[in-house]
């Protein structure tokens, strides 16, 4: 049989394999001769929590988006790494870890600054040392500044470029080179990469590597099974964004939705759970609009 060929059937699978073969003559004969050519991707877990004996790592997850990703994998098997920033918010990540476990699976502890390589390294140590390997990584972390380009202060886009592109690109090149074949790589873009608001120039600006590490991650990584995809939210319910807004301009951002309000982070968390699950594995290199049809694309 052809090495072309070969491959095909390896993507169908056995059961797949014979019911093509079936069809032809010529193939079925030298099904019976040739043993069927192992799937080319793990299939799903007979468990009907589609991600047992996966391990998730997700970035900025002390609260908020990142803790119900978190939450979710738990929900669905995982075991997850659960990386916050700052401190003093151990509380608050150890709540998330207590919400994993409440789930029946293992949470790890990991913290720093992302922008760093040596701290993206340890997390993914982390999830070597305590889970023995890493499948999906969640780029969730992310940092905003709302300023017209003329008032935005060099510290203001160091802040930016250091988690939103440095870090983005840092997890997403460990990842690269530790991920488990037929792993996922999820990356949390925003909305405004499509629908330009004024003011959120570094903010986006900075965000914006993240639609390029996806599509060009997709293309070097597919070989070994591994999905990137982005998400993009529009304006969601939590105090990152309305940390930048008024009641007057949080207003506006609900009613660009048709239902006019914010998301929640439960609009948000089933998108990414499903493009960590086995049965998602022929999207990638795509970034999936969230926003209750603010844009429409
Ligand atoms: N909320 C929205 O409207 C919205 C819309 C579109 C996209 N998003 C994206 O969704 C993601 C999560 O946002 P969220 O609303 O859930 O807010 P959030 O909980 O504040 O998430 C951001 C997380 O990133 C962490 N972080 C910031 N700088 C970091 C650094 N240098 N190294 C490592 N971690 C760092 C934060 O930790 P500290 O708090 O300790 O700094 C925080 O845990 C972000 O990437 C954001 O851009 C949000």
């Amino acid at each position: 049989m052809s090495t072309n060929r070969r491959n095909f059937l390896g993507t169908l699978g056995a059961a797949g394999a014979v019911t093509a073969l079936a069809a032809n003559k010529a193939f079925a004969q030298t099904a019976q001769e040739t043993p069927a050519a192992a799937p080319m991707f793990a299939t799903p877990s007979a468990d009907s929590r589609a991600l047992t004996g996966k391990v998730a790592i997700v970035t900025g997850a002390r609260a908020n988006l990142g803790r119900g990703f978190a939450e979710a994998f738990a929900r669905q098997g995982a075991d997850v790494v659960v990386h916050y920033h700052r401190a003093e918010t151990l509380d608050q990540a150890q709540e998330t870890a207590r919400l994993v476990r409440e789930q029946g699976t293992r949470a790890a502890l990991v913290q720093g600054d992302l922008g760093r390589p040596e701290n993206v390294k340890r997390m993914f140590d982390v999830a070597f040392s305590e889970f023995g390997r890493a499948d999906i990584l969640v780029n969730n972390a992310g940092a905003i500044v709302k300023k017209a380009i003329a008032d935005v202060t060099d510290e203001d886009l160091e802040a930016m470029i250091n988690i939103n592109t440095r870090g983005n690109f840092l997890c997403t090149r460990e990842a690269a080179r530790r991920l488990s074949d037929n792993g996922r790589i999820i990356n949390i873009a925003t909305s405004l990469l499509a629908g330009a608001a004024p003011n959120y120039a570094a903010y986006a600006g900075s965000k914006a590597i993240v639609e390029e590490l996806t599509r060009m991650g997709a293309k070097e990584l597919g070989d070994r099974g591994i999905t990137v995809n982005s998400v993009a939210p529009g304006p969601v319910d939590t105090p990152f964004f309305h940390s930048m807004e008024t009641p007057q301009t949080t207003e506006f951002a609900a009613n660009l939705s048709v239902a006019g309000r914010l998301a929640t982070v439960n609009d948000i968390v089933p998108i990414v759970e499903f493009l960590a699950i086995p049965s998602s594995q022929w999207i990638t290199g795509q970034t999936i609009w969230i926003n209750g049809g603010y844009l429409t694309r």
